[in-house]
């Protein structure tokens, strides 16, 4: 495995593969790394000839009172994790090298970007549209693999490659979860224990809502209505937001339907975490 710093390396390394007739996966990551991503990489493996893995704490993707200064780092050990994976190369660039000073370019999906996490993360999505795109003109992949936990950073991507006319298929895999359901995420380090029980509430929530959904239940207020008062019980979490959603535009469904997401941003005492399912109507 290797591991690559600057632009014109890693563009000369898949181009050699490319050359030779071989396709690329590519899993974009900001690092500490889990079972969330490893599923990602598996994937990746299994569909693509060539396994490139970046690791990039993108800082246009924070907003100025969050955690980009914090997020947790460890390039060893998410490298020994990568290598047993069977990764072929990790992209690890310095911030100077994808923002080089007077960089000013930047790509919006108007309208996806401000629902759900865009109200409270005004330009979140921006950033990383920003730099995925960036990653895509750097690796070129054929296949692009992205976990169903950000489901709106997904449908978003998609709808970017979309309209685009980029050649790369967005793959989106599913939510990866701990034992007692808690969706993985990068940001669990954050939880005191106390925190880490209380998180607990937001799969909780998920799988009242689709014990009401399994019995027939279809309002969506109905359905957002004991998912709130079940988190409101809660005392150290603070809703940011629970939705069902349309697919397609993320605009509030009155029904659900097969194919609604469910999505919620809940804060842990300081850390705000999100989890979502895509209801199957499927017994
Ligand atoms: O999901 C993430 O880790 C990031 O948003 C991504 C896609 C790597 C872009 O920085």
């Amino acid at each position: 495995m290797k591991i690559i710093k600057t632009i014109p390396e890693m563009k000369a390394a898949v181009g050699e593969h490319k050359s030779a007739g071989r396709t690329i996966g590519l899993v974009p990551t900001m690092g500490f790394l889990h079972e969330g991503h490893f599923s990602l990489v598996r994937a990746a493996r299994k569909k693509a000839d060539v396994t490139v893995v970046s690791i990039f704490v993108n800082p246009a993707q924070f907003g100025p009172k969050e955690d980009l200064k914090t997020y947790p780092r460890d390039l060893n050990r998410d490298s020994v994790m990568l290598e047993k994976e069977g990764v072929d190369y990790v992209f690890h660039p310095e911030a100077g090298e994808m923002y080089p000073h007077g960089y000013k370019t930047y790509v919006e999906v108007r309208d996806l970007q401000e629902k759900l996490c865009g109200r409270s993360r005004p330009e979140h999505f921006r950033g990383v549209c920003t730099v995925v795109l960036k990653l895509f003109q750097i690796v070129g992949p054929d296949i692009a693999f992205f976990g169903q936990k950000d489901a709106q950073q997904a449908i978003i991507l998609r709808k970017m490659a979309q309209d685009l006319n980029l050649d790369v298929q967005v793959e989106i895999m599913p939510i990866v979860r701990e034992a007692d359901g808690l969706a993985m995420s990068s940001r669990n380090t954050y939880l005191s224990p106390e925190e880490r029980a209380a998180a607990l509430v937001l799969a909780k929530s998920l799988e009242a809502a689709k014990r009401q959904i399994d019995h027939g239940e279809r309002r969506a207020g109905v359905i957002l209505g004991g998912m709130k008062a079940m988190i409101g019980e809660e005392p150290l979490a603070r809703i940011d937001y629970v939705e069902a959603v349309d697919m397609e535009d993320l605009d509030p469904v009155k029904k659900i339907v097969k194919g609604t997401l469910i999505a919620l941003a809940v804060f842990i005492g300081p850390t705000r975490l999100i989890d979502n399912m895509i209801v199957s109507l499927e017994r």
